[in-house]
C-alpha cells in the first residue's frame, strides 16, 4: 500500500480520526506518511487517541464535502481502536505528534505535525473513474475556499471564484462547487442536498 505513494509527493486523502472524517495532504517519509493539521477536530482528535487511519479515494466530491463538512454517505468499521471508511484502501496506525507555532505575516497559530506508522491495512478498491481537469479544480476551489473560512483574504476569495469559472467552462456542474462560489458571493449558506 504504502508504495504507491511516491516518496516527497504531497497527496490528497482522507484523515479518519475518533468522530471525524477530513481530507489532508500527506507525504510519504519511508515507512511513515507525514502530515501537517491547523486547529479543528482532527486536530484535537489526533492529541487525544494517538491514532488515526489514512484512506486513498479517487472521488473529488468526497474530498470536497469532508473538508466543509456537508453531509456525506459513509459507513465505517472499527477494531481495536482503529476506525475507517468500509470500502476505501488505506492504513491504520499510530501518530506521533508535536506541536509547534506557524508564523506568517498575518500573525501565528499552533499547528500539529503528524507522522503516521501504520499498524495495518484497510481493504478497499477505487471505483472506475476517468481523470478530468474539472475534478482538480473543484478540489482547488476546496483548499482555497476552507483556508477563506479561516483567514478571510479578498485575494483568496477571488482566486476561489476565478476557479469557479474555470470550473464551469470545463463542464464541471457539482452543487459543493457552486454552495462555496455563492458563499463567497452572497455569504449565503444554501442548503446543498
Ligand atoms: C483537498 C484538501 C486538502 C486539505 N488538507 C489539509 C491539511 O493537510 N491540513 C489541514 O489542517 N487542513 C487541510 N484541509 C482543510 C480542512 O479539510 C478543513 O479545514 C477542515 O475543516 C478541517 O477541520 P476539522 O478537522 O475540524 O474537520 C484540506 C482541505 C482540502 C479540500
Amino acid at each position: 500500500m504504502l508504495e504507491t505513494f511516491d516518496e516527497g509527493k504531497i497527496y490528497e486523502v482522507l484523515l479518519v480520526t475518533r468522530s471525524n472524517v477530513t481530507p489532508v495532504g500527506v507525504i510519504r517519509n519511508g515507512k511513515r506518511l507525514t502530515f501537517k493539521l491547523f486547529p479543528g477536530r482532527s486536530f484535537e482528535e489526533i492529541q487525544l487517541t494517538g491514532s488515526a487511519s489514512i484512506q486513498l479515494t479517487n472521488d473529488p466530491e468526497l474530498l470536497v464535502r469532508t473538508a466543509l463538512n456537508l453531509p456525506v454517505e459513509l459507513e465505517f468499521e472499527e477494531t481495536e481502536g482503529h476506525r475507517w471508511i468500509k470500502g476505501l484502501p488505506g492504513v491504520y496506525g499510530r501518530v506521533e505528534w508535536k506541536l509547534e507555532t506557524w508564523r506568517d505575516e498575518l500573525g501565528e497559530t499552533e499547528v500539529l505535525l503528524c507522522e503516521l506508522i501504520p499498524e495495518g491495512e484497510i481493504e478497499g478498491f477505487l471505483p472506475l473513474r476517468p481523470f478530468s481537469r474539472a475534478d482538480c479544480v473543484l478540489v482547488e476551489m476546496a483548499v482555497l475556499f476552507t483556508r477563506y473560512l479561516v483567514r478571510p483574504e479578498e485575494r483568496t476569495k477571488s482566486k476561489v471564484l476565478e476557479l469557479y469559472e474555470l470550473y464551469r467552462h470545463l463542464g464541471g456542474t457539482s452543487r459543493t462547487a457552486e454552495y462555496m462560489a455563492l458563499h463567497l458571493e452572497w455569504g449565503l449558506k444554501k442548503r446543498v442536498d
